[in-house]
């Protein structure tokens, strides 16, 4: 199986699970008490925050713990739009996760105004539109920082210059750039940043979110004084453990590592490019995440590719369910039937050249015989030529 799916999740380091084996097993202590094996807890807990910390380029005390990227969204949104009522806008985009699409419908239901920015033909958003839509009754702008089907990169700092000026309050979906790329929550000027472990090698389940000192925000969740009161609940301590020893080990080798997956990155789109003629990339080209290829295969859907290539393990795009066509490559105005065709083929850490040959072979061989409805060579049936997509 060659697993070209990074963007939906990542293996654990053996490193990560090394330092959380022995808070699974001896050190149990709740980091809540007093005694020693609280202490225990809780001081590893705290070395974990300093790591996030540091990835981000954040004071400690500006890292709340939680259980991933959904529950940082629901924190930062409903946090935020609670503290300051008397506002009563959020800014948002068109192709945000859906984290952070329901919490934002949610709000609209309960009578704030929604505003959705569009994106071009790259899949950016336009600070400019973002900025025209911003005004004195924005409470909240939340925007995420790259996109999980393209992995176009947005225009986040200058976007967050805008809010500030007029006083809102800004958040950015980082699940996908954490790990990835540099994040460095100050040079954003951001006030809120999500991320989540098992994007970045640590377990599911765990995640933070950056909350720069003096944001407003109420927690959603109602409970104990954890997390300096914004989360409430017993803290994960394991997988808090290994989400620092993640972050840490991303911060030491982010630079040499990005830049060697985006090589094969390139290598995968030249070797796919070279033998589909009519092979289409999505998104940006430059201000693009560098693990992340997402193509429209021609003749073909995506759904249909994927499953003639067993081998491989890819993704149609998230937002694709139900044979519809990925509604954020619609929202770049490609035409559905064409967007259909997507495939999202996202690298990491275990890619290799050997492999990147291999997938663009079988994706290739594999076209071939779904476009012109062939049977594949493995006995997997291909589409009938004219076979609606
Ligand atoms: C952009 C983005 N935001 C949020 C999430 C949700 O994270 P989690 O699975 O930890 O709730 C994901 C995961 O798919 C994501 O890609």
């Amino acid at each position: 199986m060659i697993y070209l799916d990074y963007n939906a999740t990542t293996p654990i380091l053996p490193e990560v699970v090394d330092a959380m084996v022995p808070f699974l097993r001896e050190h149990f202590g709740n980091p809540s008490s007093a005694h020693a094996l609280g202490r225990v807890a809780r001081d590893a807990m705290e070395r974990a925050r300093g790591q996030v910390a540091a990835l981000l380029r954040c004071d400690p005390d500006e890292v709340v713990f939680t259980s991933g990227g959904t529950e940082s969204n629901n924190l930062a949104i409903r946090g935020v739009t609670e503290a300051l009522p008397d506002r009563r806008q959020v800014v948002t985009s068109v192709m945000e996760h859906p984290a952070v699409v329901a919490p934002c419908s949610w709000l609209e239901r309960h009578g704030w105004r929604v505003t959705r920015a569009g994106v071009d033909e790259d899949g950016r958003v336009r600070a400019q539109s973002v900025a025209s839509s911003i005004g004195p009754d924005t409470a909240l702008v939340t925007i995420m920082h790259s996109n999980n089907e393209t992995g176009v990169l947005q225009p986040i700092a200058e976007i967050a210059a805008a809010a500030r000026a007029a006083g809102a309050i800004v958040h950015t979906d980082a699940a996908q750039s954490v790990g990835k790329i540099p994040v460095h929550v100050r040079e954003l000027g951001i006030h809120l940043l999500s991320l989540v472990g098992h994007k970045l090698y640590a377990p599911k389940g765990v995640g933070a979110l950056y909350v720069r000192r003096g944001t407003p925000l109420l927690p959603f969740a109602l409970g104990g004084g954890h997390e300096r009161g914004l989360r409430p609940g017993t803290e994960n301590v394991a997988s808090i453990v290994g989400l620092g020893v993640a972050c840490e080990r991303a911060r030491l080798d982010l630079d040499v590592e990005s830049e060697r997956v985006r090589g094969l990155r390139d290598l995968l789109w030249e070797r796919l490019k070279g033998q589909i003629p009519g092979l289409a990339m999505n998104g940006h080209r430059v201000e693009r995440l560098p693990n992340t290829l997402s193509v429209r295969f021609p003749d073909v859907s995506g759904i249909a590719l994927l499953a003639a290539t067993p081998s491989l393990a890819a993704s149609t795009g998230s937002a694709c369910h139900g044979g519809e066509a990925p509604q954020v490559i619609v929202a770049m105005g490609v035409p559905p039937r064409d967007a259909l065709g997507t495939v999202r083929l996202t690298l990491g850490r275990g890619s290799t050249e050997e492999q990147v040959r291999r997938a663009a072979e079988v994706l290739s061989e594999a076209w071939r015989a779904v476009s012109r409805g062939r049977p594949m060579p493995d006995g997997v049936g291909g589409l009938e030529a004219g076979e609606p997509l």
